[in-house]
C-alpha cells in the first residue's frame, strides 16, 4: 500500500504559467529509502508540451539577449538568496526524492548556491578582450553573445546542482531555456524554477518540461526551434543525443560518467587514504560520476590497505538519508539497483573475490527501499569488466599496482577520464601523477569527488563529449553557452586594407 506525506503535484512551466501536460497524463516520483512515498505527481509530457515550451522560449529569446547582463544577474542573485533562504526545506526534498543522505542533499543545494552567486557576479564581467588592432584609427575586440534557446538535459544524481550548472550560466549569458530533468528528480526541479520564476525572470526564459527521457528527450533535442544542447547522463543516451546534435549542427556538451581511480602508493598516509576512498566509493552511494569505483593500490601496502579499508566500510551505517545516523542512502531507484545486483554478480563469475557486502537488503523498513550494501571486490585485473564499465553504486574494485608508472597505466586503461586521484607523501610522484593521468579532474591526496564550481567540470574520453566543460573559470560553462563575435570598427574613415597597408 502506498501513503502519501506532503505530496506535491509537479506541473510543467511553460511561457510563466504552471500547465498540466497537454494530454493531461502524470507519473509519480517516489522516495527510493521508502516506496510507499510518493513524493510528487508529475505531468508526464508529449510532444505536443515540448513544442509549446521551446515555442516560449524562442519568443522570450528576442528581449531576454538584449537585457544587459548585470540585470540578468540580479535576477540569478535573487534566486541565489532564495536558495540560501530555503536550502533546509530543498535540502530534505533531494533526500527524500533521490536518497542520498541529509548532509549530501544540503551540499547539493550549496553548490547550487555557489553556482548562483558565482553567475550573477558574471553577470558583471563576461569579460572578451580587446586587443589593439594594427591600423590606425581601428579597434578591435571580441564579445561573447548568447548562442539561443538551449535544451538542458540533467541527471538524478545531482537534482539541484547540476541543474544550476547549466541553467545559471545559461541565462546570464543571455539564452533562453528549455529545462527536461530526470524523471526521478522532478520535485526538485521544480523548486528551482520556482525560485528563479519568483525572483523576476522573465515568462518564456526558463521552461520545464517533465517526462521520461526517451521520447521528450529525442524530441527536444532533435527540435528545429533549439540551438543548443547541454546534458548529463549516461554514455549510452548521451552519444545517441550527441551524434544527433552534430547532424543537426547544435552547440553541445555532453558529460557522460566515469571509471574513475584513486591510487594509494606505499607512501601514503593510509588512514587519510582509507577516509578518501571510503568517500568517493559510498558517499552518494557510489552515484556520482566522479565515484571512486576502483582503487589502485601499490603492492607493498595492498593487504594492509584492504584491511583497514574493509574494517571502516563495515561501519558505514545504511538507511534512510534523513535519519541522522545514516551514511549510506539507497540506491535511487530500481533500475540502478538492478543495474548494481548485475555488476555484482558479473564481478563474481569474472574470477573477483567479494569481501564485503553485495547484498540487496530486505529486512525491516529497509525492504521498502533499494538498499545496497557497500560492497568490495579484491584481486581485481584490470581487464574486468567490473574494472572498466561505470557501476553507479557502491561497489568498489580494488587492483594491485606494481609500481607508479604500472598504477598510472591502469588509471588510463578505461574508456573514461572524468576524475582521479593519489595518495603520496613524494611530491615527485604527485607530479608525474598529475601529469600522465587521462582524466579532465586530477586529486592529490583527497578523494576523487568533491569539484568546485569556480573552475570547469568535464572530462577526457568518454566521459565527455564536445570540447565544452560545465561548471565555472575560464574554459567553463560560459564557453559552452556563449559564441565568440570578433568587431572590428574603422573610425578612419578611409579605406584602410588589413595586412596590405
Ligand atoms: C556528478 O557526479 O555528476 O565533484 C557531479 C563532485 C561534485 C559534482 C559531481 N561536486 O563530486
Amino acid at each position: 500500500m502506498k501513503h502519501t506525506i506532503t505530496m506535491t503535484s509537479v506541473q510543467n512551466y511553460i511561457n510563466g504559467e504552471w500547465v498540466d501536460a497537454e494530454g493531461g497524463k502524470v507519473f509519480e516520483s517516489i522516495n527510493p529509502a521508502d516506496r510507499r512515498e510518493v513524493v510528487a505527481l508529475v505531468a508526464e509530457s508529449s510532444i505536443a508540451d515540448v513544442d509549446r515550451a521551446v515555442l516560449a522560449a524562442r519568443e522570450a529569446y528576442k528581449t531576454w539577449r538584449l537585457v544587459p547582463a548585470p540585470k540578468r544577474g540580479e535576477i540569478i542573485f535573487r534566486a541565489a538568496e532564495a536558495l540560501v533562504k530555503h536550502k533546509k526545506r530543498l535540502g530534505e526534498l533531494v533526500t527524500r526524492e533521490m536518497g542520498k543522505v541529509l548532509a549530501e542533499g544540503l551540499g547539493d543545494v550549496q553548490e547550487a548556491i555557489d553556482m548562483a552567486y558565482y553567475m550573477a557576479g558574471e553577470g558583471r564581467r563576461l569579460t572578451g578582450e580587446t586587443v589593439p588592432s594594427e591600423l590606425p584609427n581601428k579597434d578591435a575586440k571580441s564579445v561573447r553573445v548568447p548562442i539561443g534557446v538551449f535544451a538542458l538535459i540533467t541527471p538524478w544524481n545531482f537534482p539541484t546542482a547540476i541543474p544550476a550548472w547549466k541553467i545559471f550560466p545559461a541565462l546570464i549569458a543571455g539564452n533562453t531555456v528549455v529545462f527536461k530533468p530526470s524523471r526521478y528528480t522532478p520535485a526538485c526541479a521544480a523548486e528551482l524554477v520556482r525560485i528563479l520564476s519568483d525572483a523576476g525572470l522573465p515568462k518564456g526564459v526558463l521552461n520545464l518540461v517533465n517526462g521520461p527521457g526517451g521520447e521528450v528527450g529525442r524530441a527536444l533535442t532533435a527540435h528545429p526551434g533549439i540551438d543548443g544542447v547541454s546534458f548529463a547522463g549516461s554514455y549510452a543516451v548521451g552519444r545517441a543525443l550527441a551524434m544527433q546534435s552534430a547532424h543537426d549542427g547544435k552547440e553541445s556538451s555532453f558529460e557522460m560518467g566515469g571509471k574513475n581511480a584513486i591510487i594509494v602508493m606505499d607512501d601514503a598516509n593510509l588512514d587519510l587514504a582509507v577516509e578518501g576512498a571510503i568517500w568517493g566509493g559510498f558517499g552518494t552511494t557510489g552515484q556520482r560520476c566522479t565515484a571512486a569505483s576502483r582503487v589502485i593500490v601499490h603492492r607493498p601496502v595492498y593487504k594492509e590497505f584492504i584491511d583497514r579499508f574493509v574494517v571502516r566500510a563495515k561501519k558505514l551505517k545504511l538507511g534512510n538519508g534523513l535519519d541522522r545516523h545514516t551514511d549510506v542512502g539507497p540506491l535511487a531507484s530500481d533500475e540502478q539497483l538492478k543495474k548494481v545486483q548485475h555488476y555484482v554478480q558479473l564481478g563474481t563469475s569474472e574470477g573477483a573475490e567479494l569481501v564485503l557486502g553485495g547484498h540487496h537488503l530486505t529486512h525491516g523498513e529497509l525492504a521498502y527501499g533499494y538498499f545496497m550494501e557497500p560492497t568490495i571486490f579484491i584481486g581485481v585485473r584490470p581487464e574486468m569488466q567490473i574494472a572498466r564499465e561505470e557501476i553507479f553504486g557502491p561497489v568498489v574494485s580494488i587492483i594491485k599496482a606494481e609500481d607508479l608508472s604500472d598504477a598510472i597505466r591502469i588509471v588510463n586503461a578505461v574508456d573514461y577520464g572524468l576524475s582521479a586521484s593519489i595518495y603520496t607523501a613524494d611530491v615527485n610522484k604527485s607530479a608525474v601523477a598529475e601529469r600522465d593521468i587521462e582524466a579532465g579532474i586530477v586529486y592529490i591526496n583527497a578523494s576523487t569527488i568533491g569539484a568546485e564550481i569556480q573552475l570547469p567540470f568535464g572530462g577526457f574520453k568518454r566521459s565527455g563529449y564536445g570540447n565544452k566543460h560545465e561548471a565555472g573559470g575560464r574554459g567553463g560553462a560560459l564557453d559552452l553557452f556563449t559564441r565568440w563575435k570578433v568587431v572590428y570598427r574603422d573610425f578612419s574613415g578611409r579605406l584602410q586594407r588589413a595586412q596590405i597597408d
